[in-house]
């Protein structure tokens, strides 16, 4: 019998897991809850599943993973109040339909009406449960001179909709974390393009508790002292770190197709220890490590970037050890 991966790292953070609701019961809620004491919901609390037409919300697979959080005593991360992707299609229109324009005063003034009623609803039913939030996620793209994706919030609302974000979310809490998510934040671009919007907020007061890196990495790729740099740059601004959506993908590029080889699989073993090795070692500045997904059975990556058969978790398509597992816990 397997030692759980949640007693090794008790002392250092929480780790976590990213679940859809047919996980919640049978052997992947066995194992979930036997190596795990955090979740998050991977789709049902994004806009379009839980709010798919204005004011009517479908709680249904969000409180069943709320629901299990809080039968069993698991923490829940709440993913995510704001995106650019998976939103239902009237968030962006009038009422007859016709998208919200740039410049429009009236426009801007329902899409900030739309995000306060939506996160107020969304926050304020999971306040029990729910201890930290992705506030926004991927609103950071370094190739813009203002750091920010160019996304319909950003055209419709302008750059202060994260601002706004941040402080509807900061009202309806009770105790939450509020926390900016993104992707590819060792790369030192991006990085520092995080790191100057966080500045920002923090200089206008708005509260900003962390910062989420979602950890979507390669069997090669970034080198792991670019993910301790940028771990110490928003600990040097005052904010927590959490590791919100770890997978290391097989492949080292994005066409590869080839099935992955049981050395691949060794090797991601000795990439995950050397990470956790890291994560141990900054463990005072990390308060959580969630997992995008429990086994290889159900992981994004099989569908993204392309359709292939990527094994980028701890345990394999029968739920057994991986390799990976092992660096995770046995990390000599
Ligand atoms: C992914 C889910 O895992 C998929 O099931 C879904 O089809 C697309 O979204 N960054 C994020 C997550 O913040 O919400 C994404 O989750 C993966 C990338």
């Amino acid at each position: 019998d397997i030692t759980p991966v949640k007693s090794v790292l008790a002392s250092y953070f929480d780790i976590g897991v990213a679940v859809e609701p047919p996980e919640l019961s049978g052997p992947h809620a066995q194992l979930l809850l036997k190596h795990f004491n955090s979740i998050v919901a991977g789709n049902a609390m994004k806009w379009g599943p839980i709010e798919p037409t204005e004011g009517n919300f479908n709680w249904g697979p969000a409180d069943a993973i709320a629901n299990f959080a809080r039968a069993n005593g698991l923490k829940m991360r709440g993913h995510t109040l704001l995106w650019h992707n998976q939103n239902p299609a009237w968030l962006f229109r009038d009422a007859v339909g016709n998208p919200l324009e740039s410049g429009n005063p009236a426009h801007r003034a329902l899409l900030i009406q739309r995000l306060q009623s939506h996160l107020n609803a969304v926050v304020s039913r999971y306040n029990d449960v729910v201890s930290d939030w992705d506030v926004v996620n991927e609103v950071i793209d370094p190739s813009q001179p203002n750091g920010l994706r160019n996304t319909p919030w950003l055209q419709i609302i302008g750059p202060d909709y994260i601002d706004l974000a941040f402080q509807f979310a900061a009202a309806a809490t009770t105790t939450g974390g509020l926390y900016i998510n993104d992707f590819n934040t060792e790369d030192p671009a991006k990085r520092d393009a995080l790191a100057n919007v966080v500045r920002g907020l923090l200089a206008r007061g708005i509260r900003v508790d962390g910062v989420g890196h979602q950890t979507h990495i390669r069997i090669d790729y970034p080198p792991l002292e670019r993910i301790a740099q940028s771990i110490d740059l928003f600990t040097s601004l005052g904010l927590d770190n959490q590791i919100t959506e770890l997978d290391i993908s097989a492949y080292s590029n994005d066409t590869d197709t080839s099935p992955v080889s049981q050395e691949t699989l060794v090797r991601q073993g000795y990439r995950y220890r050397d990470l956790f090795d890291l994560f141990r070692a900054k463990s005072s500045q990390i308060s959580s490590v969630t997992l995008w997904g429990l086994a290889d059975d159900n992981t994004w990556l099989k569908t993204f970037p392309i359709r292939r058969d990527d094994k980028p978790l701890l345990f394999d398509e029968q739920l057994q050890a991986k390799p990976a597992y092992y660096g995770v816990v046995d990390p000599s």
